[in-house]
């Protein structure tokens, strides 16, 4: 649990609280389960950390940063209307994401598209709707070029380097290094210079404003960031010098957030940290500075609730099993599973595990190590392995902490778990911001209808 006074998240006479609403009062009203709720106090809170981090660019002189909401950590309409307002750009992968923060209302002028396989879709989307392009292969700059002029426009673009330096994160959101399918190397961007300087003079099609990189997701430091704007700051210089309107530099996203609530754990690097480290930096280059954090602003505003179903135990206490090599092994079954929340099973991430409402000191409440499993057929079903915690009753509710990044964004239907309601709590407001889906809303899509195939005409009779 966060340990500031004003977290979204807090006890209150052992009962988890959001903001001011008693988290349990939900559950005996019959809510189903599981859930997603976000704190809009503690989202404002870590996006004001972004702002005000940048407002120290700006008063050192610097063009004011663009913070652009990574949407792919949680597109929840009603968070991203929340940073919209707040001041946000947005940072998108796809022309769904392009329609859904067109359809927010995010600013023109601060939305941008990366991707490393850009479909002529998302690109027709993101010219159409004036975005900034990032152009991550040689492939991608003639698929954007060769759209930009067919449509008769001049789309701004970055160039995206990969610097080729280890983040120190899981491989699978490691993008920084030359093994990680992301980016252009150096070298590919010097090759690429006279190419880009005949595209310039030939007037037509994209306009080469900048550079970007994005090293790779929860970040424990911001010195390898710093190490790439190092490194990309006089390739900037050169393709100035080569005439290209330079003005742009991203530096992606990627900043870690606690996950442990171990007091002892080291203290994830705050948007301040990167900030501070960037500015002498950037001093003295007339560029603006976008970053591009999604986890480090909507990771610790949302948590996963769900119920108790029931307690198993393998093993030395005769309840079944042999207990086999691994021994005894309790299983608590919740009805939050990886349909809901794949991370633990997809990148074995830790996220903190409590019940709702802490039991009273009794025989039955006593701590037991625990593998929390959910009700999915699959044995990688878990959401914590080894959690001490008090043994439950049926049906008691527990919470899984910093689930608002990639959590509701990576649910699926996998055994037919439609997909959660979630819901936002302002102060002692609680309003549903996404319904659960139904068993009508997913079988809508199934039709039996014929695909007309053209035919060949038979070149002979
Ligand atoms: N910019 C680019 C180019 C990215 O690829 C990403 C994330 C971000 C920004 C935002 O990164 P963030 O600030 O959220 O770390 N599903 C994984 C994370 C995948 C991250 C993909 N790219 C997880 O659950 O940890």
């Amino acid at each position: 649990m966060h340990s500031s006074q004003d977290a979204g998240f807090h006890r209150q006479a052992g009962s988890l609280h959001v903001e001011g609403v008693r988290l349990a009062d939900l559950l005996a009203r019959g809510l189903p389960t599981p859930f997603y709720v976000y704190s809009q106090r503690q989202l404002l809170a870590d996006y004001a950390r972004y702002a005000q981090a940048a407002a120290t660019l700006s008063q050192a002189g610097l063009p004011s940063p663009v913070i652009a909401y990574a949407v792919k950590a949680n597109p929840s309409r009603e968070l991203m209307a929340v940073l919209a307002r707040a001041g946000a750009g947005a940072a998108v992968v796809s022309a769904g994401e392009l329609q859904h923060v067109q359809s927010v209302g995010f600013p023109v002028g601060q939305v941008l598209l990366h991707g490393n396989g850009k479909r002529s879709v998302d690109i027709d989307a993101a010219i159409g709707f004036g975005a900034l392009i990032s152009i991550d292969s040689e492939f991608d700059l003639q698929h954007v070029q060769a759209r930009a002029v067919a449509l008769s426009r001049r789309p701004a673009v970055l160039l995206r380097v990969n610097p080729n330096i280890d983040p120190q994160v899981h491989p699978y959101i490691s993008t920084g290094l030359l093994e990680s399918k992301f980016g252009m190397a150096e070298t590919t961007i010097e090759g690429l210079r006279p190419t880009l300087s005949r595209l310039a003079a030939a007037g037509s099609g994209i306009v080469v404003r900048g550079l970007h990189c994005h090293l790779g997701s929860t970040l424990k430091s911001v010195q390898p960031v710093l190490d790439a704007a190092r490194q990309l700051l006089p390739l900037a210089a050169r393709l100035r010098d080569d005439g290209h309107p330079i003005d742009t530099l991203d530096m992606g996203g990627g900043l870690g957030i606690d996950y442990s609530h171990r007091s002892s754990a080291p203290t994830p690097p705050v948007p301040q940290d990167l900030i501070d480290g960037l500015r002498p930096l950037l001093a003295g280059w007339p560029l603006r500075l976008w970053l591009e954090p999604g986890r480090s602003i909507v990771g610790r505003c949302g948590a996963l609730i769900g119920r108790v179903i029931g307690i198993k135990r393998h093993g030395s206490d005769g309840t079944g099993g042999s207990g086999g090599a691994g021994g005894e092994r309790s299983f608590l079954c919740t009805d939050a599973s990886m349909a809901q929340l794949i991370r633990p099973c997809l990148y074995g991430a830790y996220h903190h595990i409590e019940l709702l409402d802490e039991p009273p000191p009794s025989a039955d409440a006593q701590l037991r190590l625990y593998d929390v499993v959910g009700p999915i057929c699959e044995s990688g079903d878990f959401i914590g392995q080894g959690r001490l915690l008090p043994t439950p009753r049926e049906g008691d509710g527990l919470i899984i902490y910093e689930a608002g990044a990639y959590g509701a964004a990576m649910a699926s239907r996998y055994n037919l778990n439609f997909l959660p309601a979630e819901y936002l709590i302002d102060g002692a407001t609680v309003t549903c911001i996404r319904r659960a889906e139904t068993y009508d809303d997913f079988a809508r899509t199934f039709v039996r209808e014929p695909l007309p195939i053209p035919q060949d005409k038979p070149s002979r009779e």
